[in-house]
């Protein structure tokens, strides 16, 4: 059971894991919030292995009924509220989804007595990590109310292996990129602006860091660990590698002919964190390799977008403009 299989990151898992594996049967259970979207799935529409629930994690009948009925026998947890500029404006999605919802799923995993349940974390569980690289026995300190109410979910994970000995694996993800992107995150916002001629709206002085790695290399870590992973641990899972917002805007605009004058500076992000870099040498040991560089990850990335107007273009309109304007206009 993929739970948030609607999203991004959750809807490259499943294709990849239908690919990978031909005996797996799938059923992603997924609320459809604004950042869910069955046409990240379309193509499996009547694929004998793949199954779709609409259904939120907070609701406990919702999720014991789909466990039952499709016979789960382990969940992979990607449903969650995840834009950190939503969390600043709004915080209470954050808290029910990420929090109350990892709850239930637990609850439900003691209950049906389930082989494994994958918790799929961040980086900014960590906070800034203004130098040295962040390795899994460090402490957490979360600084916004998204990356809060993900250290509030590992918290609780890590509690019921404790308590319950439940078989429960974390990853510790970094910023991911790639095809299904909801152009709310910068790097599919400053694509799709882009090849618009809009401003690419860059905060601050541009110069916080962050590690850009491909979606699938990202899967393929958490399929790692689910498979060879220890349970009651986490891993770290991104390329270690740290770039600068600045110097990601003015690749994309590089890739696609567009002049470094669309770049606008704008108000920083309160508590903006100026650094995530993990450590991956825990996974690493498991064989995971992150197979494309951040400039190899970007380039295809923006070739998707170019190549998919048709998914990315109504995604901008109606709930899209109204928080743009909210987060943007002000600036
Ligand atoms: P996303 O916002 O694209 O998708 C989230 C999905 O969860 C959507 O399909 C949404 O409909 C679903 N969802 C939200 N609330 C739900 C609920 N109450 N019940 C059921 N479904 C619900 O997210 P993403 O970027 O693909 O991130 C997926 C996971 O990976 C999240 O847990 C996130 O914290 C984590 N993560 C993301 C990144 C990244 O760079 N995007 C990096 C590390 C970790
Ligand atoms: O590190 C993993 C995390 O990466 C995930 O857990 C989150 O779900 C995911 O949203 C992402 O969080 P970030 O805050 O790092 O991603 P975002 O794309 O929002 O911003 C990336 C960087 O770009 C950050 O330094 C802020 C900056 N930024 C962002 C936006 C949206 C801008 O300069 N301008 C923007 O308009």
């Amino acid at each position: 059971m993929v739970t948030g299989g609607a999203g991004f990151i959750g809807s490259n898992f499943v294709h990849y894991l239908l690919e990978k594996y031909p005996d797996y049967r799938v059923l992603v259970f997924d609320k459809l919030t604004y950042a869910g979207n069955l046409a990240n799935l379309a193509d499996l529409a009547g694929h004998p292995r793949y199954h779709f629930v609409r259904g939120d994690i907070c609701d406990a009948e919702a999720v014991r009924a789909a466990i039952r009925q499709y016979d789960i026998d382990t969940i992979v947890n990607f449903a969650a509220e995840t834009h950190v500029d939503r969390s600043i404006m709004d915080a209470d999605a954050f808290i029910r989804t990420d929090i109350y919802g990892t709850y239930v799923l637990l609850e439900a995993v003691k209950e049906f007595r389930l082989e494994r349940f994958h918790q799929v974390s961040t980086d900014e569980v960590y906070g800034e990590v203004l130098e040295g690289s962040s390795v899994e026995t460090d402490p957490l300190r979360p600084r916004s109310p998204y990356a809060a109410s993900k250290a509030g979910a590992e918290h609780l994970v890590q509690a019921y292996f404790v308590t319950y000995g439940l078989p429960v694996t974390i990853t510790r993800g970094s910023n991911n990129i790639g095809p299904y992107q909801y152009p709310e995150k910068v790097v599919p916002l400053f694509i799709t602006n882009a090849i618009d001629d809009l401003p690419l709206p860059l905060y601050g002085d541009g110069t916080q860091q962050r590690d850009y790695q491909y979606v699938l290399d990202h899967c393929e870590g958490i399929d790692i660990v689910l498979h060879h992973g220890k349970p009651g641990e986490a891993y770290n899972l991104g390329t270690g590698v740290e770039t600068r917002n600045i110097d990601m805007a003015r690749l994309i605009l590089r890739l696609l002919g567009k002049p470094e004058s669309l770049i606008q500076f704008v108000k920083d992000r309160p508590g903006h964190d100026r650094r995530y870099s993990i450590n991956c040498d825990k996974i690493k040991a498991l064989g995971w390799r992150s197979r494309h560089t951040f400039e190899e990850a970007l380039e295809k990335t923006v070739r998707w977008y170019v190549e998919h107007e048709e998914w990315w273009r109504p995604l901008k309109s109606g709930e899209y403009k109204e928080y743009y304007r909210r987060q943007y206009l002000q600036r």
